[in-house]
């Protein structure tokens, strides 16, 4: 007999993710669903991670991560951020961003503690706060921009808040928060106990001229924050799971009390030759530039289908609406679309716990260009 247990999360089931890639797999579908890149990634970062091993860095590197590694991401963040970061107190490595968000959470939460979360949210962050017994205090965002009501948030805030959650450039949507936004988040949490969770895993996945509004800019606001990153979504090698968290001494020691018993140290091969590579500015400055070149060509591609985009301002994603096409719910149409005309995506309503469903649905675009062309070919069809 299987004893029975008690689940941690009765609510959830596998992730969309998950659940459309093995469609579009079962269904020989092109995949612009899942946020990950079809295209190489560059081979000089493969040639010093083969480098490394040869070299013989083989074994564990210290909890915190590869010193020269936190190193050179520490002087990256001074020179692009003006940002004071210390690499042995500030940062820790970790096995992807997505980790590095779990592991603030869970060092912080305590049951009862109210999160504010933004929906559409990145599918981990809800489920993350309910493991630690806290409460997901749900704000949608506004549609069809999905920019932050301030005022709604404020009018969310109680004595329990213990967290609030931003991520820009933003999963699924493609938008990206101003600088008036870090003023009204300054507003919000001036003078209370409540801390920033910042996802900017897309950091450099920008468009449009647009500056990407790190919390690393903000003395203020670090003294409360952990910033996450991924080195996945940077260097095209989403594979990889490596990514990092910024924080402050107090609350990064915090951090590593819980990381050190749960993934300890993360793959050092990568680590090392990372350290090298991120030193050149031009392995990642180049990034926006490239992925706008990818969105503006599937935008142009896309001009003769009956989809109608929304904007999208960094990130691997763009939105579309299908109401020229059809009125059935977001993941039927989804599906459908898997299934019938053989492209996969996203429906938005997956990103929000009560399925809020503005018929809209997202497609990847960080493919190459025959990918893109494959899919448009059959989206012609509708
Ligand atoms: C908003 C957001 N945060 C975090 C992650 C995860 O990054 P990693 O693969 O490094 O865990 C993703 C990946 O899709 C994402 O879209």
């Amino acid at each position: 007999m299987i004893p029975s247990i008690q689940s941690k999360l009765p609510e959830v089931g596998t992730t969309i993710f998950t659940v459309m890639s093995g469609l579009a797999a079962e269904h020989h579908a092109v995949n612009l669903g899942q946020g990950f890149p079809d295209y190489p990634m560059n081979a000089e970062l493969t040639s010093l991670v083969d480098k490394a091993m040869r070299d013989g860095y083989n074994q564990y590197v210290p909890m915190q991560g590869y010193m020269p590694l936190r190193e050179a991401i520490a002087e990256k963040a001074g020179k692009l951020y003006g940002a004071e970061i210390h690499p042995g107190t500030d940062i820790t490595i970790t096995p992807g961003g997505t980790y590095a968000i779990y592991t603030a959470l869970t060092t912080v939460l305590q049951p009862g503690d109210e999160v504010i979360v933004f929906e559409p949210a990145y599918d981990s962050y809800i489920p993350n706060i309910e493991i630690n017994g806290a409460v997901a205090v749900r704000l949608p965002l506004r549609y069809p921009d999905y920019s932050i009501d301030w005022q709604l948030v404020r009018a969310s805030v109680t004595s329990r808040t213990r967290m609030i959650m931003i991520n820009s450039p933003h999963n699924p949507t493609g938008a990206v928060l101003r600088e008036t936004d870090i003023q009204e988040l300054r507003k919000v949490v001036k003078d209370t106990q409540i801390l920033i969770l910042s996802d900017e895993v897309y950091e450099h996945l920008i468009f449009d001229g647009v500056q990407h509004e790190s919390i690393l800019k903000y003395p203020d606001l670090m003294e409360r924050a952990f910033v996450c990153f991924s080195f996945g979504k940077v260097y095209h090698c989403t594979g990889w799971k490596l990514g990092y968290c910024i924080s402050n001494a107090a609350l990064m020691a915090e951090f590593r009390k819980v990381h050190q018993y749960n993934c300890f140290s993360c793959h050092t091969p990568s680590q090392v030759a990372l350290a090298t590579f991120i030193r050149d500015g031009e392995t990642y400055l180049g990034l926006g530039n490239f992925l706008q070149e990818k969105r503006d060509y599937f935008i142009r591609s896309m001009a003769a289908t009956k989809f109608d985009l929304l904007h999208s301002y960094g990130s691997y994603f763009i939105c579309a609406k299908y109401h020229r096409i059809s009125r059935e719910n977001d993941t039927g149409f989804a599906t459908r679309l898997t299934m019938e005309n053989k492209v996969a995506t996203i429906p938005v309503s997956a990103f929000y716990k009560e399925g809020t469903d503005n018929q809209v649905i997202r497609f990847c675009f960080a493919k190459k260009q025959e990918t893109i062309d494959a899919a448009v070919e059959k989206l012609l069809l509708l």
